[in-house]
């Protein structure tokens, strides 16, 4: 199946069509940004690390029983994935405070969360991917009630399976963003990708605040050593077996 046409160029990855209007090839790209594309930078390997982790833990997740766009990883950067229409929410799971969660509740870094929250965001780089209330998300109509709770069992069920998998490669899971697709047959589908993009993992036996970021915040926060550290990150996981 060749790549047609580009569809879509996000942050992070490019969309194209292929010859089937059903499948589409998602490109990773290097690129990074961070605070709404504010800070900009390049990740060298990033792509193809995240694409690997993406594709294993897409794979790990659908053995799981949880549906996914994934088709198929074709080359190191390209994975196959379902046409999807996006709902326009990022959904966000925690299970240790970090991040928005610190500075907009005053928890401190590290806290462990009693159970994962999940919150919703509206899906719009123009107002900044503001925190919704229910009532706002439906006032939008940016899903129905039951899509809501659809979404709500699916995290939750999405951080069972993400967070053992984590420990067994060394890494806490600390949060978490998701976003999900409706098929032709309006099913909804767990879509995008997960990768230390979208994630925040920590090293499990590392206690230094700074050590044990794995993931984009090495980036957001001028760490050093990012590449390294998604490298290590793909390693670990492509280790665990399916
Ligand atoms: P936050 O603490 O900044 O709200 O981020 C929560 C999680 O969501 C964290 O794992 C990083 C991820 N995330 C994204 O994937 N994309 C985004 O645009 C933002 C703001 C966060």
């Amino acid at each position: 199946m060749t790549a047609r046409s580009q569809l879509y160029e996000g942050k992070a990855k490019i969309l194209y069509t292929t010859d089937d209007p059903a499948v589409l090839l998602t490109y990773f790209k290097d690129d990074a940004t961070a605070f709404n594309a504010q800070k900009r930078g390049s990740i060298e390997g990033k792509g193809a690390f995240n694409c690997a982790i993406a594709s294993h833990l897409f794979k790990q997740l659908e053995a799981s029983g949880i549906p996914t766009h994934f088709i198929e990883q074709t080359s190191a950067n390209e994975m196959r994935v379902q046409a999807v229409q996006i709902v326009p929410l990022e959904v966000v799971v925690r299970n240790i405070a970090a991040g928005s969660l610190c500075q907009q509740t005053g928890l401190s870094l590290g806290t462990v969360l009693k159970q994962p929250l999940v919150e919703f965001y509206y899906k719009n780089d123009a107002l900044g991917d503001p925190l919704l209330t229910l009532d706002r998300l439906l006032l939008l109509e940016l899903a129905t009630a039951e899509q809501v709770e659809q979404l709500r069992v699916m995290a939750l069920k999405i951080n069972d399976v993400l967070q053992p998998f984590f420990m067994t490669c060394g890494i806490t899971l600390v949060d978490f963003k998701l976003e999900f697709g409706l098929d032709q047959h309006q099913r909804l589908l767990l879509a995008d990708e997960i990768s230390p993009d979208t994630c925040r993992l920590w090293n499990l036996t590392e206690d230094d605040p700074k050590q044990r970021v794995m993931d984009k915040d090495r980036f957001r926060q001028d760490l050093g050593d990012v590449a390294s550290a998604y490298r290590q990150v793909m390693e670990r996981v492509l280790q665990q077996a399916l």
